[in-house]
Parts: structure tokens; C-alpha cells; sequence
């Protein structure tokens, strides 16, 4: 295991810093040579559709869920997302028109397996979004993609959850194309912005330093807050979860608008609220939110663009200064600055990165 980490102390950071490849590599397989349009490497069709339900666990569902708004925005579709362990037990009615998709790393979680033998058994359609193209999951379901990010064997998930993405982004972009509801001119904009991911999530990891300084705060933190708005929302959920499983840091992932229906309680100087506001259409909204936290003594680190820190940083605690970029793109370039964030902190409290305690790579048992 030693060799294969190179020249990283641990397969986390490799698996954190291999993003702009491994994902320029999916992107070729699901981008035509110009960039200007989605081409999936095995076909789906979503014309007959009438809803989508997205199934998967832990860092795969939040890549399901902010898919949820890529294929409400772009195909017009209902879409649902769920966590396999609830939804294979709550026996929903589905019917033919409705299309499963499978998001798994690994391939073999059993809640994520029964949940698709479910939806098959139940007369929906099946499609899989996997990392182990021989897995269970991939072998199951009607259809497989790949997500092309190599072996992840950090047990806290890093590339995969970006390369889902990617995949899910395609996917979405396709749904749209079929059913008429997004023109030429909107996939090619769309598409274009999909293949700087790589690029901009490379200038995101150039943030480290500072990132491994502020982690020196939130090292001494007991509790943090993430907020963010829109597909930002997911990935306020996605950082709070990979800094609890490797931190052992209570963390919390909350909808910026939620914070007054509970934890705006919590808010006093110790407790670092990190805010998740790329300028996007929701960016005011999040700002006012933002606002009530520092009102409050909040210790707010606010991941935003330049464009963004200019207008909102001020009294913030510290900010990091991420690429300007098309919103759509946002939600796989701010995973880098999430994921170092939990790295360097818990590398910091001393845990083991690599295998957190209790946590499994793929929980294939219930
Ligand atoms: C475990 C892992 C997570 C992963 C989840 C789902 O909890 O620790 O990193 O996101 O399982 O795994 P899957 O292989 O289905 O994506």
C-alpha cells in the first residue's frame, strides 16, 4: 500500500489531488471531442420517463441529490431522491414510466443493491452509476455507467463523489436534450462549462495552504456549521459529513434558509459556520443568511468568488477566494475546498484519515 501513495501521506490526499485527472478522463468518455455536447457512452433514454428516482448512501446520495436539481432544471422531470436503507423498506408504488438511478461507488452496498432489485421487480427501469464496473450493481441494472475515477480506497469518499458528478451532470444534460426541454444552444453552454471543471477544481486544490492554516481553528471547534442554498445545499451536507467521519468534529449540513428554524440556536463565537455562496442567482439570499450568523458573533469562513468576497466579506472571520465559474460547475469545484477542509483538520486532531474508525469503504451487510 505504501508505494502506491506516492508521494502522499495518505490515499486520501492522493484520491483529492488526482480529481482534475481522473475527471478530465470521464469527461472525455461523456463529452464529444469539441465539448459542445453530451454523448454518452451507453445510451439511455429518458423520453419515456415520467419521473426519476435517484437511490444511493452516505457521499453517493448527496451527488444524487444534487443531480435532483440538474434533471428538474434541464428535463422538466419529478425527480426524487432517496437513501436506499428507506426507500427499499417503504415498498413505494412505482410503475413503468419511472426510472431508477443507481449511484454507488463501490457497487456493492446492500441497501443500494435492493433498492434496484426493488424498482426491477416493480416494473421500473434501471440505470447504474458506478465506479467498479463488475460490481453487483453495475451487473444488475439495465444499464452502467461508469464513473472512470479509478480505485478509491480512502474509506471517506473524495473522487468518486466529483466523478459522480460528472456523470450525473451528462445524464441530466441528455434528459433535457431527449425531452426538448433544453435547446442546442443551452447544451452547448452547459457542456462547455462541464469540461472547465477540471481546470477550476485544480485552482481549488491550489488553496490548500490556506485551507491548512484555518483548519488550525477548526481543529479547536466542537461543532461546525455548513450552509449553502440550491445545488450548494448538498454540498454543505456533503462537507459536514467528510469532516464528522474523518474529524470525529460534530458537523452539521443545513439549507442557508433553514437556519432560522433551529440552528441559528446553536451560534455563538466558537462555532465556525462555514457558508458555501459561489455568485450565483441564490447568492443574496445566502449573504442575508450569512449576515444573521456574524449578527449573531458567528465565526463565519465564507468560500465564495472574488467577485463574491468583494461584495459580502466583509466582518466574516476568513474567507477563501475559489474561481469564478458557471453555477452550474460549482457543486464539483467547492468539494475540493470541503474535502481539505476535513483532511487538514483531522489530520490535525491526529485520526486515522485513511480508516476512520467504525466507517467501512462498502457496507455490503446491513
Ligand atoms: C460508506 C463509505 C462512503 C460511501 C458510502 C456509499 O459509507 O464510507 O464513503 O459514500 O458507503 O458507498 P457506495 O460504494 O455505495 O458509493
Amino acid at each position: 500500500f505504501q508505494a502506491e501513495k506516492g508521494l502522499y501521506k495518505h490515499f486520501m490526499a492522493k484520491e483529492i489531488h488526482e480529481q482534475p485527472g481522473v475527471l478530465a478522463d470521464a469527461l472525455a468518455r461523456y463529452l464529444t471531442p469539441d465539448r459542445a455536447a453530451v454523448r454518452l457512452p451507453v445510451p439511455v433514454d429518458f423520453t419515456s420517463a415520467s419521473r426519476i428516482v435517484l437511490v444511493a448512501c452516505g457521499t453517493a446520495h448527496y451527488a444524487c441529490h444534487v443531480a435532483k436539481y440538474w434533471f428538474e432544471r434541464f428535463a422538466r422531470l419529478p425527480v426524487e431522491i432517496e437513501v436506499a436503507s428507506e426507500f427499499r423498506y417503504r415498498e413505494p408504488p412505482l410503475d413503468a414510466g419511472t426510472l431508477g438511478i443507481f449511484v454507488s461507488q463501490s457497487g456493492e452496498t446492500a441497501d443500494t443493491l435492493a433498492a434496484l432489485r426493488y424498482v426491477k421487480a416493480t416494473g421500473g427501469r434501471t440505470v447504474a452509476v458506478v465506479n467498479v464496473e463488475t460490481s453487483t450493481i453495475a451487473r444488475e441494472s439495465e444499464v452502467a455507467l461508469p464513473i472512470l475515477a479509478g480505485p478509491e480506497i480512502g474509506v471517506a469518499s473524495t473522487k468518486a463523489f466529483t466523478c459522480q458528478l460528472a456523470v450525473l451532470a451528462a445524464l441530466a444534460i441528455t434528459a433535457g436534450r431527449q425531452r426538448g426541454t433544453l435547446d442546442a444552444a443551452e447544451e452547448t453552454r452547459l457542456s462547455t462549462a462541464l469540461a472547465t471543471a477540471p481546470g477550476l477544481l485544480s485552482r481549488a486544490l491550489a488553496l490548500e495552504p490556506e485551507i491548512a492554516e484555518i483548519a488550525r481553528d477548526l481543529s479547536r471547534a466542537s461543532d461546525v456549521l455548513f450552509l449553502g442554498r440550491g445545488s450548494m445545499y448538498p454540498l454543505a451536507l456533503e462537507g459536514a459529513l467528510k469532516l464528522k467521519e474523518i474529524s470525529y468534529i460534530h458537523a452539521e449540513g443545513y439549507a442557508a434558509g433553514e437556519l432560522k428554524h433551529g440552528p441559528i440556536a446553536l451560534v455563538d463565537d466558537a462555532v465556525p459556520v462555514i457558508v458555501l455562496a459561489p455568485t450565483d442567482p441564490l447568492f443574496d439570499k445566502t449573504v442575508s443568511n450569512m449576515q444573521e450568523v456574524m449578527a449573531r458573533d458567528g465565526k463565519v469562513l465564507l468560500l465564495s468568488d472574488a467577485a463574491g468576497i468583494s461584495w459580502a466579506g466583509e466582518g466574516t472571520w476568513r474567507t477563501l477566494a475559489l474561481p469564478t465559474l458557471d453555477p452550474f460547475v460549482a457543486p464539483i469545484v467547492y468539494a475540493a475546498p470541503a474535502q481539505l477542509i476535513a483532511y487538514h483538520t483531522a489530520i490535525l486532531k491526529g485520526t486515522d484519515v485513511d480508516q476512520p474508525r467504525n466507517l467501512a469503504k462498502s457496507v455490503t451487510v446491513e
